[in-house]
């Protein structure tokens, strides 16, 4: 059977960063350890006045499509994922193909194009319908690019605005692909949730608290249901588990809770019971009101025991890298968390092909999904052509006056001229607004 999966991955950042330990926490009053070791983040990301969901997105798939030799020709599907559209009708999908028209010779007239919504999960979404659409036969032999585009904006006093990102992540979904195979290993955990929604508003709505039992709900809803397809998970099986990451250490929680959950009834439920003096009860996994009090303890518990911590630095830590520099990406997020890992695995000179990963997506509203993949030959050769770091390293430095007038930019209630903070060099850049309330992009040599 032809494998199935992602042949390529692309990550284009917003070109400016606000550095959440000083210049955030300093303005706020804060201490600079809620950022750094509670919220576990160092810098957001943000786009410059000319970037916009369009830019990024477009900027990757650019970089994919030059990276694989590809043409348009070669392409018979485009999805973006976002929850930042500024279109309840034409996809973002169709300016992305515009922008990338303008340098290739050909176009994107026999693809087909769609944008899906569901909040940060979307993106995984995206992945499942290119996957299924070429394992049903109707590809002719060509691949889909999926597109991961967002600016996570809250509102300024927002408790969620340190959480705020920028950016997209292209990926290249193709037969026999180079980086991971997919699988029908799969599971959902799925319920009408009211924590986080944009009711026709360009900013969230979020009961925060409340958002972080959902998703760690789902999640292992998810779980148990991937566990009634692949069988029982142990946390020797995965080389490393991204997460969808708003911030790393909701991911802390999740790496806990994930851990807990593959120990349950063996030996090393055992041993750690006796390293920390008690079991865990099955009932305080099952009540989420009483998470606060009675799971936190044990996790508390099990989070110094060194058996955990060692498969924690192991397994998920170095999924969490990127996202500590660039903060919440939304539909992005989860495969930034993938790139961290494959990143992390290329750096130390691991050759893990033919090791699986574990891929936990998460979007509010609320649905988690679970699923396998499995690295293939080609991982490292791809991912070892990112330039990922050298963009975060170029990012423009915002003292917190100008990361405000920047939020008022991307504001679409406000109008706001404000020159731009970097030169845009090789890359699609907004250039206005078109007679229809259509948004313009033209390409800078
Ligand atoms: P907050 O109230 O500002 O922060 O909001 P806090 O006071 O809860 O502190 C955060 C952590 O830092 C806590 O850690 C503190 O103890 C710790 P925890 O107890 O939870 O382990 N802390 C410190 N640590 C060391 N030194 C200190 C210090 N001070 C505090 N001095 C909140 C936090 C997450 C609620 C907020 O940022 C928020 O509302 N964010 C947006 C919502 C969100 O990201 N939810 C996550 C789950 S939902 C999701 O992932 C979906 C999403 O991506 C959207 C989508 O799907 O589309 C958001």
């Amino acid at each position: 059977m032809t494998a199935v999966g992602i042949d390529a991955i692309e990550i284009w950042t917003g070109k400016l960063k606000l550095d959440l330990p000083n210049t955030f926490a300093e303005k706020k009053g804060e201490d600079p350890e809620k950022y750094t070791k509670g919220l576990g983040l160092e810098n957001s990301s943000f786009p410059d006045v000319y970037e916009d969901i369009v830019t990024m997105g477009a900027n990757a798939a650019k970089r994919l499509m030059d990276r694989k030799g590809l043409t348009p020709q070669d392409i018979g599907r485009i999805d973006v994922a976002t929850e930042s559209s500024f279109d309840n009708s034409k996809p973002v999908s169709t300016y992305i193909a515009g922008c990338l028209e303008q340098v290739y010779d050909g176009n994107f007239h026999h693809a087909n194009k769609g944008e899906r919504k569901f909040a940060c999960v979307a993106g995984t979404q995206s992945i499942d319908d290119a996957y299924n659409w070429i394992k049903a036969g109707r590809n002719r032999g060509r691949s889909a690019i999926v597109v991961a585009t967002d600016t996570a904006l809250y509102e300024r006093g927002d408790p969620g605005e340190a959480t705020q990102g920028a950016g997209a992540v292209a990926m290249l979904i193709s037969e026999e692909p180079s980086v991971v195979e997919l699988s029908t290993e799969q599971g959902y955990g799925s319920a009408d949730e009211t924590d986080f929604l944009k009711p026709n508003q360009q900013f969230p709505s979020v009961d925060g608290k409340r958002s972080m039992q959902v998703y760690l709900a789902r999640m292992r809803e998810a779980l148990e249901d991937f566990e009634s397809v692949a069988g029982k998970t142990h946390p020797d099986d995965f080389a490393y588990i991204p997460f969808h990451t708003p911030f790393p250490g909701m991911v802390r929680k999740a790496g806990l809770l994930g851990y807990r959950h593959m120990i349950r009834d063996t030996d090393v439920e055992d041993e750690l019971a006796a390293e920390i003096g008690r079991q865990p009860r099955e009932a305080e996994f099952d009540n989420w009101d009483n998470y606060e009090e009675a799971v936190r303890a044990y996790m508390d518990d099990l989070k110094d025991t060194e058996q955990y911590r060692d498969w924690y630095g192991r397994v998920i830590d170095p999924a969490l890298s990127l996202a500590r520099q660039v903060g919440n990406w939304y539909t992005g997020s989860v495969h930034v968390a993938r790139t961290s890992a494959l990143k992390h695995a290329a750096e130390t000179g691991r050759d893990f092909t033919g090791e699986r990963l574990l891929v936990g997506s998460y979007g509010s509203g609320a649905q988690a999904e679970i699923h396998a993949e499995t690295v293939r030959e080609g991982w490292k050769e791809e991912i070892e052509q990112l330039n990922v770091d050298e963009k975060l390293e170029n990012r423009y430095d915002l003292s917190f006056e100008e990361y405000e007038l920047v939020h008022d930019v991307h504001d679409h209630e406000k109008e706001t001229d404000v020159e731009e903070f970097t030169a845009p060099s090789g890359e699609f850049v907004f250039s206005g607004w078109g007679r229809m309330g259509e948004r313009n992009y033209e390409y800078v040599e």
